[in-house]
């Protein structure tokens, strides 16, 4: 078998494996919570248990793995916690108010199973959560803090947030390489970055291991919207689990709207090979972020 179908036969059962960390994580969280409103409950199950691709968790658990040699009990934590803020930013987003969508995951968006209100509830219960779980559940206060400093700082106002109002300001406007630079950065890179570091963190990581890793999660995460881009124009909702073809008729500031699809892909190519290079200093044990950094250049949802 050539080595790199060996390679990607590894990364598939890697990331099954990750995933289903993730959910089993996310499930006892949940399960664990005292006192949510019944709707509020069955809403945030709802969101929580649609089939995600658990990027990001499973970012956060692959990076602790590389630096501490195997998965630690505060990388789980933080994977449902990175997992719950993603979360609740797609119920968000897909509000009338923001992309106005009906379908998410395969099912339909939030809003649409239950009501507006409800949603936006949803999402603010998932995002305070997120951080309750984290102060609550990581034995070392210490690194409680960290991750929650990250986290705050890579969903918040001058983060994810900060994206999603440049997103929705340059609807219908003569979008601008600079423009999407910091829209996609902002609304989607910063998460990658964040997880790779939360990961790292969890692992005990040098400064200088956080530093490369951050960089990477940039990298990658940068690829991975303009990726998204670009399936909203080439692939169906079917093939998603949400609505294709969403981003033209909402005249969204994309990559394949401004630079064209040819050069989308190529941005995406030298992205994805720009993570892989910073990765040589951890030689061998990095072969599941490289493999991650090319898997994501062939994904189809
Ligand atoms: C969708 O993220 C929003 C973007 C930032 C592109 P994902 O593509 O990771 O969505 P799920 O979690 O797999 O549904
Ligand atoms: C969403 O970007 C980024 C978020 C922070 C949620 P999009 O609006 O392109 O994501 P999709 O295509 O709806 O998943
Ligand atoms: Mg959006
Ligand atoms: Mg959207
Ligand atoms: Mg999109």
């Amino acid at each position: 078998m050539p080595s790199s179908r060996a390679a990607n036969l590894d990364f598939n059962a890697s990331l099954s494996q990750k995933v289903q960390i993730v959910n089993d994580t996310l499930r006892q969280v949940l399960a664990r919570q005292q006192g949510i409103q019944e709707d509020l409950h069955k809403a945030m199950d709802y969101t929580l248990s649609g089939p995600g691709k658990r990027i990001r968790s499973a970012l956060i658990l692959w990076c602790c793995e590389l630096i501490a040699g195997h998965e630690t009990a505060a990388a789980r934590t933080a994977a449902a916690a990175i997992e719950m803020v993603h979360t609740y930013s797609l119920v968000h987003d897909d509000l009338p108010a923001m992309d106005d969508d009906d379908l998410r995951r395969g099912r339909p968006t939030c809003h649409k199973a239950f009501d507006e209100a409800t949603a936006i509830l949803t999402g603010d219960g998932l995002l305070t959560l997120a951080f309750e779980v984290l102060a609550d559940g990581i034995s070392d206060a210490a690194l409680a803090v960290k991750l929650i400093s990250e986290l705050a700082r890579a969903a918040g106002p001058a983060g994810m947030i900060a994206g999603q109002v440049a997103d929705l300001k340059a609807e219908s406007t003569v979008g601008t390489v600079a423009m999407l630079e910091y829209i996609h950065t902002n609304k989607t890179a910063k998460m990658f970055r964040c997880a790779a570091t939360m990961g790292a963190l969890c692992g005990g990581a040098s400064a200088e291991s956080l530093q490369i890793l951050g960089q990477y999660g940039l990298k990658i995460g940068l690829g991975f919207q303009i990726a998204d881009d670009i399936l909203d124009v080439s692939a169906s909702s079917e093939q998603l689990g949400k609505t294709a073809g969403k981003d033209l008729k909402a005249a969204k500031c994309t990559y394949p709207a401004v630079v064209g699809i040819e050069k989308a892909k190529e941005l995406e190519r030298e992205l994805a090979h720009e993570a892989v290079v910073l990765l040589e200093p951890f030689g061998a044990k990095a072969a599941v972020l490289r493999q991650l950094a090319l898997a994501l250049l062939d994904r189809n949802k």
